[in-house]
């Protein structure tokens, strides 16, 4: 469990909690919320057959952060969101549903391999951009590409879960976006939690319990 956070788990995640974190009316957030659910129901049912990707569902977007992710675009309207690690595409299919039901808006995403997306619906992709990031020069790639999309107000990571590559990644976001609002991680490790606590006073982190893994809302304080 990680040490020296504030968690919660699923019972916390209440109207309140996202009232508070989003600021915005109980009512904005009641039909959001509906929304996820029902968007979260057509998901499932859609993705109940085997997959044919060598990404098992072990690797998705927990839930707690999957509603999160949907929530926070549908309410702050994003144009530009960046994600790292798409895989069977679980974050990025809910990321594209909210921004085609706000009519603007695009995504990001950023992987080591271009065979991704299986769970992609194709009449979400125009709003959809893959870039491959090189096996050399990772990290030089990845900040070029943040320099270049500067722009974007939502980064989600849910690629390399090491610390080294997390403590880069988080570096790089808060570096090269001068506009984040909502930095989010799926499986958050300690080093990185140890990393911001220590470094980055001025940042807060909220992790969710998945369950199996814990996922983190950061924010600027
Ligand atoms: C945990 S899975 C992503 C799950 C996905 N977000 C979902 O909800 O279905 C990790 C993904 O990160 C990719 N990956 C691994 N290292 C990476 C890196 N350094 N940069 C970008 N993507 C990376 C993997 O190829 C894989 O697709």
């Amino acid at each position: 469990m990680p040490r020296g956070v504030e968690i919660k788990v699923a019972a916390d995640l209440t109207d309140e909690f996202y009232s508070s974190m989003f600021k915005v009316s109980r009512d904005e957030l009641g039909k959001a919320r509906s929304q996820y659910l029902a968007y979260q129901k057509r998901f499932s049912e859609r993705v109940a057959s085997p997959r044919t990707s060598f990404f098992n569902p072990i690797f998705d977007l927990g839930l707690g952060m999957s509603e999160f992710v949907f929530l926070c675009i549908l309410i702050k309207k994003p144009l530009t969101v960046i994600e790292t690690g798409v895989a069977a595409g679980v974050s990025t299919n809910a990321a594209l549903t909210a921004l085609q039901i706000n009519g603007a808006g695009r995504l990001l995403s950023l992987d080591i391999t271009p065979k991704v997306g299986e769970l992609v619906d194709d009449k979400l992709k125009n709003r959809w951009k893959l870039e491959i990031l090189p096996e050399l020069a990772r990290e030089n790639s990845f900040s070029k590409y943040l320099k270049e999309n500067r722009e974007a107000t939502i980064f989600l990571h849910d690629s390399d879960h090491s610390g080294a590559w997390q403590i880069k990644e988080f570096g790089n976001v808060i570096r090269h976006l001068p506009g984040i609002e909502l930095i989010l991680f799926d499986d958050i490790s300690q080093d990185l939690i140890d990393f911001i606590s220590s470094n980055h006073k001025d940042y807060r982190i909220t992790v969710i319990d998945e369950n199996r893994k814990y996922s983190a809302i950061i924010l600027k304080v």
